[in-house]
């Protein structure tokens, strides 16, 4: 339900039972409830003119090109910054449009989705000669496909009449049949790089990224658990545990590695390009699949990234055996941070680190791609702005958690500059140098994946009200299913916890969900004593409470307080 509509209820129940007005039933009316409408109306019309004109002037290719109004196919040059073993043969994948689905799902429209659906069930096929780098067709395709079958069959949204079997999850399956010849090396690392139609190639490059190893497990696994497939979820896992036993006696892992000898090439590496993702997908698989191991390794990971590469608000690179800082650069790509810090619970350190991003953001307009920490200035290259989604995503993250206004407000300055310097007549431009605003041809899927679905959220949340998702590092939601589980541990499951027979547990919101380590005694690491990962303060300091929602998370049980009935948050309820 949304705010509008409780707003409606509590106003109907005012009027005729006001004496049965108890607190529930009469939630305040939101003060912002006309800001969010105009705001995600505006979101709506962005998406909607990036995504006609990739359907008018590009489609079935793969990517928009806003400023000549033609196409792209650029599945096969992602990643791939030499734009090398290009296919002539290629002729696209329909990228943007399965990029898309997911997003037309949120914004509610059955009919353009339905479509979508049919038209890919019907036309699209792997069987093409095109080298395609295995992280971004994995996080970009697989994870397109998985989420629009998953809501395609989802018989509460009714986004399809009847007519969709299982033809997406057909062709994810086949896709991921096409990935596991990547997987086939000494040490289960996968090859960066497939060619669908022929696997690996001969002489193809052994060097990955930490993110290309890393970031297989949310796409794959759900894959596994749709078709009772293990294989997927197998070569993930492998993968990501290899990757971890890789990792130094600091808890870090480098950026570049050799997928044939499993040795790193690249020993710096931060939060940034390369590693991102790794963090992001360690956490999700363990909210998605209840992974215990998950967890732990999440949680030596977050704490060593907080130890060695965090300065104040920033972080700076780091070599993975010293510990040493080596680059300060702010790169844009990091500003999904916060929000993934939202999701652990630590909501202070992801409000003052957002804080950051968004400052640079104001400085420019936009976000450069890469910034220099320690001369405050752009990087004399890297100064575009690829209409990349990680601020609107934190942003959307920090307002879900802390619902502070003053987030409505960065989501509005981002929408702002967006269709001040980048929309066009043909659609949305990324943008060259930030310091010109000079544009470049080009449409990214992301934009319509990431970046209008976070900022739309941000001000229309009511796709998430009542269902629980986890969305994958391309913006396309999974949900949260009790029997994706194989077990859920004593110390998640909230106190009053109840499941019904023969019902679907209730479902408590990922972001709510106060996830912590029943293992995690304090964070002392060293003789360095850390911020906790799972602290979120109580609501005021002197620590009184009318309820448990006052309370916060105990830093050093990593346990939700609650209030006693004294009045006062404590670990337990006395009695
Ligand atoms: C790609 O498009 C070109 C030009 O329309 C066409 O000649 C070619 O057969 C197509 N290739 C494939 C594999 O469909
Ligand atoms: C769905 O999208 C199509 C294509 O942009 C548009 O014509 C239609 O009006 C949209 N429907 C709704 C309900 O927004
Ligand atoms: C598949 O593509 C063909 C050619 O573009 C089109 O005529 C057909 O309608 C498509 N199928 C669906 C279900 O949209
Ligand atoms: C692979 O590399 C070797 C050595 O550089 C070269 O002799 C061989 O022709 C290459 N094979 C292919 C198929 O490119
Ligand atoms: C975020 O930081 C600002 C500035 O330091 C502070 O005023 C605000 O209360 C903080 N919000 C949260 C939720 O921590
Ligand atoms: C369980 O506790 C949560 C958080 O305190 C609360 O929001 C929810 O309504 C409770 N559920 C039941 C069934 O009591």
């Amino acid at each position: 339900m949304s705010r509008g509509n409780r707003w409606a209820r509590s106003l109907i129940l005012l009027v005729i039972l006001p004496h049965l007005c108890i607190e529930i039933y009469c939630s305040k009316p939101d003060p912002f409830a006309a800001k969010k409408k105009r705001m995600s109306e505006k979101v709506r019309q962005m998406f909607y003119h990036g995504y006609d004109n990739y359907m008018m002037h590009a489609f079935p290719h793969d990517e928009l090109k806003p400023l000549t109004k033609t196409f792209t196919n650029s599945l096969s040059e992602l990643g791939n910054l030499k734009l090398e073993h290009l296919s002539e043969k290629y002729n696209g994948s329909a990228l943007t449009l399965i990029e898309s689905l997911s997003s037309l799902a949120i914004l509610g429209n059955h009919t353009e989705f339905e479509k979508g659906v049919l038209w890919l069930s019907e036309n699209l096929t792997f069987d093409v000669d095109a080298r395609v780098n295995l992280f971004e067709c994995n996080i970009r395709v697989l994870g397109g496909l998985v989420s629009a079958h998953i809501l395609a069959t989802d018989s509460t949204n009714r986004l399809t009449k009847g007519t969709y079997k299982s033809q997406l999850l057909n062709l994810a399956t086949e896709l991921g049949e096409r990935f596991l010849p990547a997987f086939n090396t000494p040490t289960g690392l996968p090859y960066a790089w497939i060619n669908l139609k022929y696997g690996v190639m001969e002489n193809e490059t052994t060097e990955t990224s930490t993110s290309g190893c890393g970031s297989l497990i949310l796409e794959m696994g759900a894959l596994s658990r749709l078709t009772g497939d293990p294989r997927f979820e197998f070569a993930a896992l492998r993968a990501l545990r290899k990757l971890w036993s890789m990792r130094s006696s600091l808890n870090l892992l480098g950026t570049i590695l050799d997928v044939e000898t499993g040795e790193w090439i690249e020993y710096s590496s931060g939060i940034g390009a390369g590693v991102d993702s790794f963090y992001e997908y360690v956490l999700k698989a363990h909210l998605l699949f209840g992974r215990e191991e998950m967890w732990r390794m999440f949680q030596l990971a977050y704490i060593a990234v907080q130890k060695y590469f965090r300065y104040g608000t920033w972080y700076h690179d780091s070599d993975m055996r010293t510990g040493r800082a080596t680059y300060w650069q702010l790169t844009s790509l990091q500003a999904f941070w916060p929000g993934l810090q939202v999701l652990v619970g630590d909501v202070t350190a992801a409000n003052s680190s957002h804080r950051e991003f968004y400052h640079v953001w104001q400085k420019f307009g936009l976000l450069p791609e890469r910034y220099l920490l320690d001369h405050q200035m752009v990087h004399p290259t890297e100064r575009y702005y690829p209409l990349r989604p990680e601020l609107s995503e934190s942003t959307f993250y920090l307002y879900q958690a802390t619902k502070d206004p003053w987030y409505l407000e960065v989501g509005e300055a981002i929408v702002d500059s967006l269709n001040l310097h980048t929309r066009v007549e043909g659609g949305f431009a990324s943008v060259r140098d930030v310091t010109t605003m000079e544009l470049e041809d080009h449409q990214h899927s992301f934009f319509l994946s990431e970046t209008c679905k976070y900022l739309f959220l941000l001000y229309d949340d009511s796709f998430l009200v009542n269902k629980n998702y986890v969305f994958t590092t391309e913006g396309h939601p999974l949900p949260i299913l009790h029997s994706w589980h194989e077990r859920l541990p004593e110390a998640y499951i909230p106190s009053n916890w109840t499941s019904i027979k023969g019902e679907e547990p209730k479902r408590a919101s990922a972001m709510s969900m106060q996830i912590c380590p029943a293992s995690m005694h304090n964070c002392i690491h060293g003789n360095v004593q850390l911020e906790s990962v799972c602290h979120i303060p109580d609501a005021r300091d002197d620590h009184r409470c009318l309820s448990d929602e006052d309370c916060g998370v105990d830093s050093t049980s990593c346990r939700r307080r609650l209030c006693s009935m004294a009045g006062y948050c404590g670990q337990w309820r006395y009695h």
